[in-house]
């Protein structure tokens, strides 16, 4: 795998969690977090969320509209749950259009992650035959230019210690009119949705990742990188900044999450 942290200059720090860190330092701490976590995190996911991440995960699937034929890349894919979808929907619509074949291709999805845990996890669980698993940087993606028609990044993009470096890097892989994605934990917009959710997540989530995935402190980091990451319209205009056009913003449940999609023109 490409190490994308012996590229990040000295001296950068980046949030991890409430505390700022050395950039590359990040890039370490965040692949413990997601190695303690593997085995649970799917079920770490229902308990948390109650479910609801699953309805956000289909309307930015939707939104990504999936078709036959094009090559689709997850990055931060985890356990394969985006690819999934893709899969699916790119297969149902190939079955609209007929008998598979020259003129009807199957789509290939790409689970692209740098923990190798979470791909097994992944793995495990049970795929697509359309899906092909990946470990690989965000920051370094292990493709050449220009050739993937949609990127996702699902729960990813914050953790990762660059993230214009990692939208530059989609930017790059992808072909013209190619489809970025982005779903992130984001700010809600209602005073009272952020007040229940402010208790839910710091009073409620540690807790249940300390009893369920035995690590309380992922959690906590978990919770806190949310917190520190940039509103709607900041993040927006970061990728406008990497070279996408037509950046829009779909709020999910008051905004506690939000879809970010736009072209590669
Ligand atoms: C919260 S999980 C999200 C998994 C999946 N996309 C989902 O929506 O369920 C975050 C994932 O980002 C991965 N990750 C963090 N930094 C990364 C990087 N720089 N490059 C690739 N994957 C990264 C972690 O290993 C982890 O699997």
């Amino acid at each position: 795998m490409t190490d994308a942290a012996s590229d990040i200059p000295s001296g950068k720090t980046s949030s991890f969690g409430f505390r700022d860190v050395d950039a590359k330092e990040k890039v370490q701490m965040v692949r413990g977090v997601f190695d303690s976590v593997a085995s649970r995190y799917d079920l770490m996911n229902d308990l948390m969320s109650g479910g609801v991440h699953r309805l956000w995960k289909d309307a930015a699937a939707a939104k990504l509209n999936p078709r036959p034929g094009e090559t689709i890349l997850d990055v931060a894919g985890g356990t394969g749950d985006m690819a999934q979808r893709y899969a699916k929907m790119a297969r149902a619509a190939q079955a609209r259009r007929g008998e598979p074949g020259a003129s009807n291709p199957d789509a290939s999805v790409i689970v692209l992650d740098y923990n190798a845990e979470m791909i097994m996890a992944g793995v495990q669980k049970g795929g697509e035959p359309e899906m092909s698993w990946s470990v690989g940087d965000a920051m370094a993606l292990p493709l050449p230019d220009t050739s993937v028609d949609a990127y996702s990044i699902s729960f990813g993009i914050r953790n990762v210690a660059d993230i214009p470096q990692a939208l530059g890097e989609a930017r790059r892989v992808l072909k013209p009119g190619g489809r970025f994605l982005c779903l992130e934990f984001s700010r809600p917009t209602a005073s009272a949705i952020r007040k229940a959710y402010d208790a839910w997540s710091f009073h409620a989530i540690p807790p249940i990742g300390g009893l369920i995935a035995g690590d309380r402190d992922s959690y906590q980091y978990l919770v806190e990188s949310i917190r520190r990451f940039p509103d709607q319209k900041t993040f927006k205009s970061m990728i406008e900044a990497a070279g996408f056009s037509g950046v829009a913003v779909t709020n999910l449940s008051g905004g506690v999450a939000a879809i970010h999609h736009g072209w590669a023109i």
